[in-house]
This record gives C-alpha cells, sequence and structure tokens, in this order.
C-alpha cells in the first residue's frame, strides 16, 4: 500500500500566533485601542455612535452634512416591517435566550431585503445600513413580545441609543444622561481588531456568502461566554456572589476549582483592557445613584484578587455589567446589545473582505486513524 501522505503544519491552537488576514479598521497596538487610528479614549469622550459608524466604513470621519445624513438615515431605517413583526411574534420566546432569537431574527430579515442576493458594493452599503439600524429595534422587539407587550417603533430623528433606551422602556422619553452613557458603550464595543466574531464574519464572506449570513455567524460566535455572552455571566456571577466579603472566596474557589471568572483575562491585553478603564469609571458612578455600589465594591474585590492571583485583568465585559445593570436593562439583554453595536465592526470587516477576498481554508492537524477497511454491517464485532 502506498505511503500515506499526513499534512505536518504547525499547530497554533486558538490561532494566538496566528496573524490571518491584512486589515485596517481597527487595532490593538501598546495595550492601545484605536478605530482607523483614533484611540478608543478619543472617540468616546468626543463622538457619537453614528459618527463611529461612518468612521468604521469610510476610513475617515464624517463632515457635519455626512454625519447629519448617516444619522438620518440610520434612524428612518430603524423601523421594522409589519409583516416582520407579525412573524417575529410567532417565535417562541419562553426559555429562549435573546441571542437566539437575534440570530434567527437577523436571518428572518433577510426575506424582507430586496438586496439580500446580491453582494454588489452599493447593495452591500443599503445592507449595512438596514442591519445596523434595525439590531437595536429587533432586541427590544423580543423584549417586548417575551412580555406579552407591542413592539414600540422607533422615532425618526433620534438617535440610535435614544432610540433603544425609549424603545425598551416601551417609548418612553429616556433619561438623557443615560442615552449619553448607553452611546458610549456602543462607541466602546464598536469593534475590536480579529476578535472572534470578526473572524466568523471574514470566513462566512470569504466563501463570497452574503452580509446576513456574515452576520449570522457573527451572532453565534459572539453568543457565547467566552466572548460576548461574558457580560450576562458576570452580572449572574455578581448576584451570585452577594456580598463584598464572599467576593474574595468565590475567586480563590474558582481558581482552586480551575474554573474561569467571566469578564477576566484577554488573548491580546495583558497590562488591562483600555476599555474597562472607562467602563469602571462609569460603574463606580451609577452603581451609587441607583444605591447599589456594593455591586462596583465588589467587582473592584474580584478585579484586585485576580490581578493578585493570577496577574490577569478585567475585559470590557466585566463592569459593563454592573453598567447596563445600573440602567436597569434585563441581565439578558447584555450581550445583544454587544451585537447592537459591534454589528458596525462586522461590517466593516466584511467590507475588506469582499474588497480583498481570499476563501479561509487552513488545516487541520490529523490526530484520528487512516487506512481503516469498510466491512458490512452483520460482520462487525
Ligand atoms: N479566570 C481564571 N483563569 C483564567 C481566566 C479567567 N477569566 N482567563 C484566563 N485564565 C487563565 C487560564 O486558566 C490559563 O491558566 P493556566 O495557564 O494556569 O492554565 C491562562 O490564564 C491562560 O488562559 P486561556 O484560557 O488559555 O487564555 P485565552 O487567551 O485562550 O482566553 C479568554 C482568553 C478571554 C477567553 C479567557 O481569559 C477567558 O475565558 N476569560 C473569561 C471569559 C471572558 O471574560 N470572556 C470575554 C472576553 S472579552
Amino acid at each position: 500500500m502506498a505511503e500515506v501522505q499526513i499534512f505536518e503544519g504547525a499547530l497554533d491552537k486558538g490561532l494566538e500566533g496566528i496573524v490571518a488576514c491584512s486589515t485596517a479598521v481597527s487595532s490593538i497596538q501598546d495595550n492601545t485601542l484605536s478605530y482607523r487610528g483614533f484611540t478608543i479614549e478619543d472617540l468616546a469622550q468626543n463622538s457619537t455612535f453614528e459618527e463611529v459608524v461612518f468612521l468604521l466604513w469610510n476610513d475617515r470621519l464624517p463632515k457635519a452634512s455626512e454625519l447629519a445624513e448617516i444619522t438620518a438615515t440610520l434612524s428612518k431605517e430603524a423601523a421594522l416591517e409589519p409583516e416582520f413583526i407579525k412573524v417575529l411574534k410567532t417565535l417562541p420566546t419562553k426559555g429562549v435566550h435573546p441571542m437566539a432569537w437575534l440570530r434567527t431574527a437577523v436571518s428572518l430579515m433577510s426575506h424582507w431585503d430586496a438586496d439580500a442576493g446580491s453582494n454588489e458594493v452599493a447593495a452591500n452599503s443599503r445592507k449595512a445600513i438596514r442591519l445596523t439600524a434595525k439590531m437595536g429595534t429587533i432586541v427590544c422587539a423580543f423584549d417586548a413580545i417575551r412580555n406579552g407587550k407591542e413592539p414600540v417603533q422607533p422615532k425618526v430623528g433620534k438617535s440610535l441609543a435614544w432610540n433603544f433606551m425609549s424603545m425598551l422602556k416601551g417609548g418612553q422619553e429616556p433619561d438623557a444622561e443615560l442615552v449619553k452613557v448607553f452611546d458610549t458603550c456602543l462607541i466602546l464595543h464598536a469593534d475590536h481588531e480579529l476578535n472572534c466574531s470578526a473572524f466568523a464574519t471574514r470566513v462566512t464572506a470569504s466563501s463570497l456568502s452574503d452580509l446576513h449570513s456574515a452576520v449570522v455567524s457573527a451572532l453565534g460566535a459572539l453568543k457565547g461566554p467566552l466572548h460576548g455572552g461574558a457580560n450576562e455571566q458576570v452580572m449572574l456571577m455578581l448576584k451570585k456572589i452577594g456580598t463584598i466579603e464572599s467576593a474574595k472566596k468565590f475567586v480563590q474557589d474558582a481558581l482552586d476549582a480551575k474554573e474561569k471568572v467571566m469578564g477576566i483575562g484577554h488573548r491580546v491585553y495583558k497590562n488591562g483592557d483600555p476599555r474597562a478603564a472607562i467602563l469602571r469609571k462609569i460603574s463606580e458612578t451609577l452603581t451609587k445613584k441607583i444605591g447599589k455600589p456594593e455591586l462596583y465594591q465588589m467587582s473592584i474585590m474580584i478585579d484586585d484578587t485576580m490581578q493578585a492571583q493570577k496577574g490577569l485583568m478585567p475585559n470590557v465585559d466585566f463592569y459593563s455589567a454592573t453598567v447596563y445593570f445600573s440602567m436597569g436593562i434585563p441581565i439578558d439583554i447584555f450581550t445583544p446589545i454587544f451585537a447592537v453595536s459591534r454589528i458596525a465592526g462586522w461590517i466593516a470587516h466584511s467590507q475588506e473582505q469582499y474588497a480583498n477576498n481570499r476563501i479561509y481554508r487552513p488545516r487541520g492537524k490529523w490526530t484520528g486513524k487512516l487506512g481503516q477497511k469498510w466491512s458490512a454491517v452483520g460482520s462487525r464485532g
């Protein structure tokens, strides 16, 4: 028998040491996160989410007229078609995680999109707007439908942050300060170099599949607790810990049991996630404002203990949990909010992939059997 050739490439589990594409969307250099060369601190302080969307998609900040146009277009496109809402209402919600529902809803959304099957640049630009505009409306529709309420449609002329905060509360006028905080959160989550869901987006786009499919792949990747699902897990962990006094022991027990402490650690940042530093300050202010400073103090205790014991620091999901909780957002909506923002980055990555494409097709290191011979079912031992 001819000798079997086994592919002998180097294995890099989790692709830690692999550069898988060239990209100019966002970068992590010397612990600094930048979108298109602008630091996240600068953008969080001075920008709006709509401006960041334009920046990520166009590689430059918009002029005043362009900012007005993208803000107005996103606001106009945020409404859901009545037929689409009718179908959404038929989806089960009981025992269904909002991320699973969102993944289904985005896939369904393509059936109402006249450009769904086209990968032309202009068609993708139109879909990019619709996907980004409607993501928040869909998440709020889920919360309404599961509570037996009618989904609220967004108000034209308002920002995505304003509309999200309003729709989630049944169409009430939202608190202006909280809208500003929420907008900052959207900015902080909008992109993050070649993270797991951005990579999933690019892998799907690389087969020249359509934009909705690429976004659905990304939603599936984001849902997991090692990626976007961590923010929800952080809040559940804090609730389980209950008191500041129990926090240290909880962490020690988790480490002894070799369990992960959610919201801590990062593949790339070894000296702290710059987004966590911004969110930490917001968390301190908001937890105090709602009369629950112990949530922040518990977080600090976990943060300090993890740094002392393992040299690991919080990531974006750690302090965003208490920020969202303080804003009165249901815990299982935390990860969908990540998607409401990250859609901007997924789209920028898809655009980049389509423009300079080669299908992703790595190899697996074979560890199974070879040369087996088929035998008839009756003669198998
Ligand atoms: N809690 C406890 N230990 C952790 C940890 C955490 N959150 N994160 C990493 N570690 C430890 C691992 O146990 C491992 O220790 P060891 O070398 O003694 O075995 C070491 O640090 C390396 O961890 P590893 O899981 O290989 O790192 P990674 O780069 O593959 O994973 C994360 C990065 C973010 C997935 C990981 O830190 C994690 O699971 N964090 C918790 C989930 C989370 O917050 N995800 C959101 C990311 S933005």
